[in-house]
């Protein structure tokens, strides 16, 4: 490998196209070398609209040598099969959020790429947006005082039926696609796991998948998220922190265009009346940045297995929590993160 990773997309998906390869084509320390599709007539109309490389099959993608690392955009069901077969051939991984569909699916690709020294990301592009790291500094800086509660709701109107995210043999459903980025982004402003959860998962019988849900995460101090996530609802992409001084509200949390301009408001309360301050945070191409950041931790030999390391237990930590939210719905009860083994 050179100054450049090469990248492989496995499956022309939606993301794909709409962000993520050109996230991937924007970027000075990677190159995209071609796509694979269950069907080798898309990937050739594909390749052409992109400038690169279409594959026979994704199984040929895997074994191309040219290729570093892929790109898994697949449904939530099938990521572990590809993973771990992508391990096998010693690619570096960049899979689509839920890395799997349940804590020992992550559990089993993530010791696979522990053995083989492989990088693997799992695509929270959120956690690069500046915006999040202004969130940050300002709780830092005491401006709202001691943050106690988390609050977010994401969600949108119903999808086309044969979406992928109603399909159960897929892996379908709302927490692993939405609730995630939920769950992801309450252990980044608290900077700590939950100790427990309590969970209510909305399940669509005939379709066979959670369509939504709500829940209460606990962490240590008293500190507390409360979320609400849905495929049937109107639209939020929100958060809101609330200190013991002020409240902060992110206006466009998870969903934000790169040209965007993030709306980030202090809410203080000023001679009993509400004083609402914006606070400038830049615009971003979050996928680009965590992009650049998983080739930079592939190419940077420097502290290389300690950042892996790191990585892989944060992986761990939020299948953990989310597997926890899964039991807590099905047993109706409050579950401690800790009896998740
Ligand atoms: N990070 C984010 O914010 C974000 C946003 C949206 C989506 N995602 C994630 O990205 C992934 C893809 O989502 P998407 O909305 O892009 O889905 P999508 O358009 O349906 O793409 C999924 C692709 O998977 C391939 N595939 C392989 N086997 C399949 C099967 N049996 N049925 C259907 N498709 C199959 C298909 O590609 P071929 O036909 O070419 O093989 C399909 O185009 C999901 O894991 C989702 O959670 C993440």
């Amino acid at each position: 490998m050179n100054n450049k990773v090469k990248i492989g997309i496995l499956g022309c998906a939606d993301i794909a196209k709409r962000y993520a390869i050109k996230a991937f084509q924007s970027i000075d320390n990677c190159e995209v070398v071609s796509i694979a599709s269950r069907n080798p007539v898309k990937a050739k109309e594909w390749a052409l609209d992109f400038n690169i490389q279409a594959e026979e099959s994704y199984d040929s993608l895997l074994n191309n040598k040219d290729i570093d690392a892929v790109y898994i955009p697949l449904p939530v069901g099938l990521h572990k099969e590809w993973a771990l077969k992508a391990v096998a051939v010693g690619k570096h991984i960049i899979c689509e959020k839920s890395l799997a569909e349940d804590f020992e699916s992550v559990k089993s690709i993530v010791s696979a790429c522990q053995s083989k020294g492989v990088v693997l990301y799992e695509n929270f592009m959120t956690d690069f947006h500046p915006q999040h790291q202004k969130v940050l500094s300002i709780i830092e800086n005491g401006d709202i005082g001691e943050p106690f509660i988390f609050r977010s709701f994401f969600g949108f109107p119903p999808l086309k039926k044969d979406n992928i995210r109603y399909d159960s043999k897929l892996g379908g459903g709302c927490l692993n696609d939405v609730g995630a980025h939920i769950v992801f982004m309450a252990r980044k402003i608290f900077k700590k796991e939950p100790v427990s959860v309590m969970c209510n998962l909305i399940n669509d019988k005939k379709l066979g998948v959670d369509t939504g849900g709500t829940a209460v995460l606990e962490f240590s101090d008293g500190q507390a998220a409360l979320m609400g996530f849905s495929f049937c609802s109107s639209y939020q992409n929100n958060y809101s922190v609330w200190g013991s001084k002020a409240v902060l509200n992110v206006k466009q949390a998870y969903s934000i265009r790169p040209d965007t301009k993030p709306i980030v408001e202090l809410t203080q309360i000023q001679n009993y009346q509400e004083v609402v301050t914006q606070i400038n945070a830049p615009s971003a191409n979050q996928f680009e940045i965590l992009f650049h950041d998983f080739c930079d931790t592939i190419l940077n030999q420097e502290n290389r297995a300690e950042k892996i390391n790191n990585i892989y237990l944060r992986l761990l930590a939020q299948a953990k929590v989310l597997e926890a939210m899964r039991l807590s719905a099905l047993e109706n009860r409050m579950v401690e993160v800790k009896e998740i083994k």
